[in-house]
């Protein structure tokens, strides 16, 4: 039997000797946002690595569900006037869609609200319960009075503490990064009524994580990390473990606690059994064995894929959850880094923020996006970046310009002069074909498995290069000039396309959709691994279709611009993390500021100002020149409002300003005043116009 705890040594080992049985989850995204470029980084990775084991002939379950608990999906779901049942199964056939369109390959998509994940949360709580890890005690915490509910921190707001900038969330400021609690800030206010918070009792549980320290120290040494993930987990032990709180309060959408009425799972506790509740329904649908997969002296491999912000749940509570309620614990945890679009954050106004359905509504290939992912990753959890010019250059240059046109140089002599024939066997002189194309089948193969894409399609490009070499120098053109060469032709043609299925092979688990179409074109089932050493000769074959367009430049403009228009139909908030956090899309109504008195007021000096030139500024995201005139004097005013305007659609308008305000130097330039316009969560901004017979210069009083 093999030991669940064995080393990474072991588990290579076995992986060289046996037929394998895995199980592989990617992280389950939450119901309440719709899944964007940074998400499929994970998805296509894990796809490709699953496709990978099925292609070697090892038995490999790929499950996944929507993560559907929590408060923001319940305030989601009341904000569209629907319950969060019909929010979520919504969600999940837009999930769904959105991953069959990129080719992700689920065994299951699940949600975790269902019948399997409770039962399985209730064991697991149960038997944690009764080994003494679960304490009940009463905690302070925000409560909305207005609302009638406790307040996770993302939804308190108010002033930040270090730089004083208005409306942040609860636990960091966007605006310098500062992190607090959510006690610290000013002015507090709940971002769902508006109201300020109360402080109130509440009894919570808590899962005594630092009674597993000695498991966990050991488990995380044992070779179930990587490197780097292992030494941020020695940093964690130094820090401490405390008790992780694991109820929340009703109003809650999730599993109310067994003999806790009125408390419920916290979302972060069933997510992970979610993993367990998806392979349930599968072990349901296909008969297959659970406790086989799960027991503790389990011969499968388990693999969760997540992004490197979700280690400390991975890492720490799951494999302590595991352990004590009986169930064996994960084999390697794979960590990944975040994605970033032309070397920044993915951004809404610069329209990098791009969600999977957009892509394909645009009708772009999705095994574009997934052979430049592909390029990018590697086993560790470094960040990866989608620069758009690179993507275009190399999708096109490697898979049109390299793969594709070793097929479409060969193909069209076997079809026109063989009648799709494929001579009987190779000319003499070929070795690099075994030595290297075939030769290179192991290495490619442990660079997959290792997750080390990048580095496999490297070498893949290499070989296709060799193809192409040989091309060029039989010149297949030119000895079909010449009758007397015809066998030749054949058999070179015979090596073209030969290359072709071998190179198809290893880029399968990558494009899969490319090598289906392959397969029919060669008259192939469907490849597995070990075909690789497998020539075809004297084999028909169907007339060449063109397999894969080049991408034009244009197309990605019109996604970016596409990606842009979104946001400003809906200006929202930036979600707090760019991989998976759930967004805040709360209505806010953001409280009245202190009173201030009629002297106070008086101070500012608001004048109807004339909008006389209105220009973008180049550099900046956000802001717009205007020209002011006040009558008496022009001023130049830098104002934040590109998201909404065009520039011309202002000049000749009159507004409201604020003629006092000591200039400001911006990077671009010196700032004379303020316009004034509105803005929320709902939208905006909206620039303020007064009413007809204003003049320009007039005092706002
Ligand atoms: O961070 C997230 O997006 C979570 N929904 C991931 C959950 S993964 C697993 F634990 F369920
Ligand atoms: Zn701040």
């Amino acid at each position: 039997m093999w030991d669940n705890s064995a080393t990474q040594e072991n588990i290579e080992f076995r992986h060289m000797t046996t037929h394998r049985t895995i199980l592989v989850t990617s992280a389950l995204p939450y119901a309440n946002g719709p899944i964007h470029l940074g998400h499929l980084v994970e998805y296509i990775q894990t796809d490709i690595w699953v496709r990978f084991q099925k292609m070697r002939g090892n038995t490999c379950h790929y499950v996944c569900a929507d993560d559907t608990h929590g408060t923001p999906i319940m305030l989601r779901a009341e904000k569209e006037g629907i319950a969060p049942e019909e929010l979520i199964r919504r969600v999940h056939g837009e999930h769904l869609r959105d991953f069959t369109g990129f080719h992700i390959e689920f065994d299951n998509y699940y949600s975790t609200h269902s019948e399997e994940t409770r039962q399985l949360a209730e064991t697991i709580y149960g038997r944690l319960k009764e080994r003494g890890l679960i304490e009940a005690r009463s905690i302070e915490q925000y409560y909305d009075p207005v609302k009638e509910m406790f307040l996770p921190d993302r939804f308190i707001k108010g002033e930040c503490p270090k730089c004083h900038a208005k409306d942040q969330y609860g636990d960091s400021c966007e605006a310098c990064g500062a992190t607090y609690s959510p006690t610290d800030l000013i002015n507090p206010y709940s971002a769902v009524s508006g109201a300020a918070p109360v402080r109130k009792e509440s009894v919570h549980y808590f899962f005594k994580l630092g009674k597993c320290e000695e498991f966990l120290k050991t488990w995380t040494r044992a070779g179930h990390l990587q490197d780097e993930a292992a030494n941020k987990m020695a940093e964690w032990f130094e820090a401490g473990l405390s008790d992780w709180d694991i109820s929340r309060d009703a109003p809650y959408f999730g599993f109310e606690i067994p003999d806790a009425p009125g408390k419920f799972f916290y979302v972060w506790l069933d997510a992970p059994i979610g993993y367990m509740g998806s392979f349930k329904n599968l072990c349901e649908r296909l008969n297959l064995d659970f406790d086989q997969y799960w027991n503790k002296d389990s011969n499968a491999e388990l693999y969760h894929f997540i992004g490197k912000d979700i280690l400390y749940f991975h890492a720490l509570f799951w494999p302590a959850m595991l352990e004590h309620s009986d169930f064996r614990t994960p084999s390697k945890i794979f960590a990944h880094g975040f994605l970033t679009v032309n070397g920044e954050k993915m951004s809404k106004s610069r329209g990098t923020f791009i969600t999977a359905e957009s892509y394909l509504q645009q009708g772009l290939n999705p095994e574009w996006l997934r052979y430049y992912y592909a390029c990018k990753l590697n086993g560790t959890m470094e960040d990866i970046d989608l620069n758009l010019e690179d993507f275009v250059a190399r999708v096109n240059s490697d898979l049109v310009g390299k793969y594709v046109n070793i097929a479409s140089r060969t193909a069209g002599f076997i079809t026109k002069l063989f009648d799709g024939h494929l001579a009987d066997r190779f000319p003499d002189e070929y070795p690099w074909y075994e030595q290297e194309l075939v030769g290179y089948a192991d290495e490619i193969a442990s660079l997959y498995e290792s997750r080390d894409y990048g580095k496999a399609i490297r070498l893949i490009m290499l070989l296709a290069n060799l193809g192409n070499h040989y091309i060029d120098a039989q010149k297949p053109w030119e000895l079909s000039k010449n009758s007397s060469k015809r066998d030749y032709l054949q058999q070179v043609c015979t090596v073209g396309l030969n290359t072709f299925k071998v190179l198809t092979l290893y880029l399968k688990p990558v494009l899969p959709s490319l090598a289906k179409n392959v397969e029919t074109f060669f008259n192939l089932s469907p490849l597995v691994w070990t075909d690789a050493s497998v020539k075809l000769l004297s084999h028909k074959i169907n007339s060449y279709q063109h397999l894969l367009t080049r991408i034009d430049p244009k197309q990605i403009e019109s996604l970016v611009e596409a990606n842009k228009q979104n946001l400003q139909t809906a200006v929202q908030p930036e979600p707090h993390s760019q991989q998976r956090h759930a967004e805040h899309q709360q209505h806010t109504i953001q409280p009245i500021a202190d009173t201030i008195s009629i002297d106070d007021f008086a101070k500012i000096d608001l004048r109807i100002a004339r909008i006389a030139k209105a220009e973008h500024v180049e550099g900046a995201d956000k802001l717009l020149k205007l020209t002011l005139d006040i009558g008496s004097e022009t001023r130049t005013v830098f104002a934040g409002i590109k998201s909404a305007y065009d520039p011309a659609q202002l000049e000749g308008k009159l507004t409201v300003m604020v003629a006092n305000l000591a200039p400001r130097k911006m990077k671009f330039g010196l700032s004379e005043g303020m316009v004034l316009a509105a803005s929320d969560e709902r939208g905006g901004p909206f620039v303020l116009i007064p009413d007809e017979g204003a003049q320009p210069g007039m005092r706002v009083k």
